[in-house]
């Protein structure tokens, strides 16, 4: 009886463990991969000066919403943004900009390489979403200092992403 409830844990742990984490409602599945903060492309900010300096999560949620709706409206990179996942994408670049900023987030998408592969991202494309943050950024009055901060962090990123 104690055996069988042992095995009976064991085979639910193990089950549980190796589930894929279940698709959050509004988006789309997704093939299963390792999560991990590491994916997030960058190490976090110590302290909370530049989590303040964004206006903390409802500062980084409307620079996200205002950056995802730039990017789409945005003639030079529309094309690159149609028919994603942007409930994903708002949910996943939320946790990224969290995450690094040191506001106590996880991050649970994927690596830079894997979530832009086969796009064809160009250096040109990277300099169009980048002005799309800025412009975000400056909507929510983050200070120039603390938005250099930020775009130094993400600046190595144009390596995994932009193709060659
Ligand atoms: C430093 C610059 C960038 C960062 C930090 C970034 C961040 C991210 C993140 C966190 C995701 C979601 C990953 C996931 O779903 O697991 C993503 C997906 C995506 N990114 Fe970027 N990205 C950057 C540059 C770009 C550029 C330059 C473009 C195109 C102009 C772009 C287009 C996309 C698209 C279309 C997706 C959705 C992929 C899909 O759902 O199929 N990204 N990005």
């Amino acid at each position: 009886m104690i055996a069988s409830l042992v095995a009976l844990a064991l085979q639910t742990a193990a089950t549980s463990n190796s589930a894929p984490a279940p698709t959050p409602a509004g988006e789309e599945p997704v093939a299963p991969y390792a999560e991990s903060d590491a994916n997030a492309g960058a190490a976090p900010f110590r302290g909370d000066a530049m989590w303040r300096a964004f206006g903390a999560a409802a500062g980084v949620h409307a620079i996200v919403d205002d950056l995802v709706a730039r990017n789409t409206a945005d003639p030079r990179i529309t094309d690159i943004f149609r028919n994603r996942d942007l409930v994903r994408l708002r949910r996943t670049l939320f946790e990224q900009f969290c995450y690094i900023l040191n506001g106590g987030c996880h991050y649970s998408g994927q690596t830079m390489a894997q979530s832009h592969k086969d796009m064809g991202i160009q250096q040109a494309d990277m300099a169009a979403l980048v002005e799309n943050l800025q412009a975000a950024m400056r909507g929510q009055h983050v200070p120039m200092a603390a938005q250099n901060r930020l775009l130094a962090k993400l600046a190595p990123m144009h390596r995994p992403i932009v193709a060659r």
